[in-house]
């Protein structure tokens, strides 16, 4: 069930697009249409994801056209507080301007070679240092055409996000992306992700005890547009979506929009 503790969230995962010039220009733009947006309805909160190069350029944007419920995240970062790291970013780094950090994508975790133990460690550190992690799981096409859709999430989910401190758990938002949706155009059915989503509701109830999992946020990611977020935003376990390739465009504000009419002012 939705409750109205759980604020919806609509992120933007800008994935590599937009250096400083452009993610500038890009943010000026929508968040002259977002921050009214968001004014109007207090049950939403969007979180903006450029590249890290790009994050301080989004900041400024923000400060210039600000509200509140529009927050900076992180597409990643490191779990060491330190040193010699070439090329990556500490927790207390990424929150001097974010809010948030989406860990354990699933190009992160493909391409990058990151297993469910870095992004555990990644998770508890962003908790650490105040930092809501946006946790990723979801299944191969492989997997998924196998019917192994549940043993997957169920080991993702255990050893992502076990672990974490009681007095934390709450803060987590998970995002369920099946992989065979993401950037191609073909969404899971609201029905389909939604089962999966109250299975993870239940796994982090069997975790983390009934009252934190009806707390926690879960996010479906993979395709998703204007034309399709108002049938995931009606299922009663969908809290939001985690938006790739929509989140680069003007449709960003239009899924908003719609997640609005749904969530209500
Ligand atoms: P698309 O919305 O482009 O399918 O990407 C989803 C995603 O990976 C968000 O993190």
């Amino acid at each position: 069930m939705k409750t109205p503790a759980r604020t919806a969230i609509i992120a933007g995962n800008w994935k590599m697009n937009f250096g400083p010039l452009q993610a500038a220009t890009f943010a000026g733009e929508i968040l002259s249409d977002l921050v009214p947006l968001v004014e109007a309805s207090s049950h939403i909160i969007s979180i903006i994801c450029p590249p890290a190069i790009s994050l301080a350029a989004v900041q400024h944007a923000m400060r210039e056209q600000y509200h509140q419920r529009i927050e900076l995240g992180a597409q990643n970062m490191y779990f060491e507080e330190k040193g010699a790291f070439t090329g990556e970013l500490a927790p207390s780094m990424v929150s001097e301007l974010c809010t948030s950090v989406i860990l354990g994508h699933s190009e992160r975790r493909a391409y990058f070679g990151e297993s469910d133990e870095l992004v555990n460690k990644k998770t508890l550190a962003a908790l650490r240092h105040g930092l809501r992690p946006i946790v990723c799981i979801g299944e191969r096409p492989d997997q998924y055409d196998a019917g192994q859709t549940r043993e997957v999430i169920a080991s993702q989910s255990l050893h992502s996000f076990g672990r974490l401190p009681a007095e934390h758990v709450k803060e987590v938002v998970i995002a369920y992306e099946p992989i065979w949706a993401i950037g191609t155009g073909k969404a899971a059915t609201a029905e389909g992700a939604g089962e999966v989503i109250s299975y993870i509701r239940q796994l982090f109830g069997e975790m983390y005890g009934d009252e934190a999992a009806l707390a926690v946020r879960i996010l479906y990611g993979g395709s998703v547009t204007s034309d399709n977020i108002g049938e995931f935003m009606a299922h009663p376990d969908i809290d939001g979506a985690l938006v790739g390739g929509a989140s680069i465009k003007p449709d960003f504000v239009e899924i908003v929009r719609k997640t609005i009419e749904t969530v209500g002012m």
